[in-house]
């Protein structure tokens, strides 16, 4: 069991910083993932953490120890490349055998072992089969085995389910888990997918543009969003601003009251945020407890549920409610905002950067 510290981790290239003072724990055997939009720094963070680059300032910790300066084979951490890089004419069971062969494993544990892990990532029988002859998803899964065999103390993902197909990928990230957690393995897991990210890690970390802006359990990124730009991220573009003077707020379309034992303590300027799913029609005349007047953009029939585009004060909310629920484009209805699922953040749409939504 390892745990790894990222301390004041920076990678500069040229003038651009890929990697903004990154600092992180991760404990032993736990999974974290980090999320993020393409180009963020994510796999440079692991490319540093696995010691294929050195960090331009900071350090990284395994156990306590500073690994900077020890060369990657030494360190006991295997990463799973996004791009995976089999040895094309060597067959697949040479290629998985390899890190064990390399640690001076007896031949038959090594076909034994092999053959365990070819059977776990669904390859069974695939062993005489040069890795140039398999198809990409194939490939992908040798990578993994590769990984996984020498049993490494810190296991550290790129991507590694990007090439698979839907189902596969589902089978695969259980597969992960479970070999993950079974083995007490340290795991980073690196994806710009949040429902992989969610599905998977004990934590996730998001960053944008070289800094993690929020690290948090799956969970606290739907309910507990720091910004706006990560609120968006997680699909929660519903934004309404406000002067907040205690646990009211004024808005463009009326008061709305916040529940103080949920949001910050704060006053003056806010931005209020509520998920798709948490905002409620209402259909009895009630004006009690947030109630907003909104105007219908557009309805899509969903099936299970009907998605409205709704227009309240100068914003354009995402709203998801019963398939009942049928208004008309145009029409003005009323929403409840609940209480107990608003939440304020911090308004960060015009700083340097910002994701669009
Ligand atoms: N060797 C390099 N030389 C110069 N710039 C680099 C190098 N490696 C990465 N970068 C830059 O650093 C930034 C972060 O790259 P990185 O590969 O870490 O992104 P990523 O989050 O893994 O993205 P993706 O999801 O597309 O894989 C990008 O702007 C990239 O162009
Ligand atoms: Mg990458």
């Amino acid at each position: 069991m390892t745990n790894v510290v990222l301390k004041h981790l920076s990678r500069r290239f040229g003038d651009h910083l890929a990697v903004r003072d990154l600092n992180l724990e991760i404990a032993s055997g736990e999974m974290v993932a980090f999320l993020g939009p393409s180009g963020c720094g994510k796999t440079t963070t692991l490319r540093m953490i696995t010691g294929l680059i050195q960090p331009t300032s900071g350090d990284v910790l395994f156990d306590g120890e500073s690994v900077v300066g020890i060369p990657t084979e030494r360190r006991g951490a295997v990463m799973v490349f996004q791009k995976h890089l089999l040895f094309p004419t060597m067959n697949v069971a040479d290629n998985v055998g390899f890190g064990l062969k390399m640690a001076g494993v007896e031949k038959p544990e090594i076909a034994r072992r092999v053959d365990e892990i070819l059977e776990l990532v669904e390859l069974p029988g695939l062993g005489d089969r040069k890795a140039h002859e398999l198809s990409g998803g194939q490939q992908q899964r040798v990578a993994l085995a590769r990984a996984l065999v020498v049993h490494p103390q810190v296991l550290l993902l790129d991507e590694p389910l990007a090439n698979l197909d839907a189902n596969l990928r589902i089978t695969m990230r259980h597969l992960i888990r479970t070999i993950q957690r079974e083995l007490g393995i340290t795991a980073i897991f690196v994806t710009h997918d949040q429902e992989e990210a969610v599905m998977l890690a004990d934590r996730v970390a998001l960053m944008f543009d070289g800094v993690v802006q929020q690290v948090g359990e799956p969970n606290s990124f739907y309910k507990r969003p720091a910004t706006a730009r990560v609120a968006q991220f997680f699909r929660n573009s519903n934004f309404l601003p406000g002067q907040r003077t205690g646990n009211v707020v004024t808005t463009s379309v009326g008061d709305v009251e916040v529940d103080p034992d949920l949001v910050p303590e704060g006053s003056g300027h806010v931005v209020l945020t509520v998920r798709p799913e948490e905002v409620q029609p209402v259909l009895d005349g009630s004006t009690e407890g947030n109630v907003v007047p909104a105007t219908i953009e557009s309805v899509i029939y969903m099936g299970s549920y009907t998605q409205l585009e709704a227009r309240i004060g100068d914003e354009t909310w995402n709203v998801q409610t019963s398939a009942a629920f049928m208004p008309k484009d145009g029409e003005t209805v009323m929403l409840r905002l609940p209480r107990e699922h608003l939440w304020i953040v911090r308004d960060d749409s015009s700083e340097e950067g910002a994701v669009a939504s």
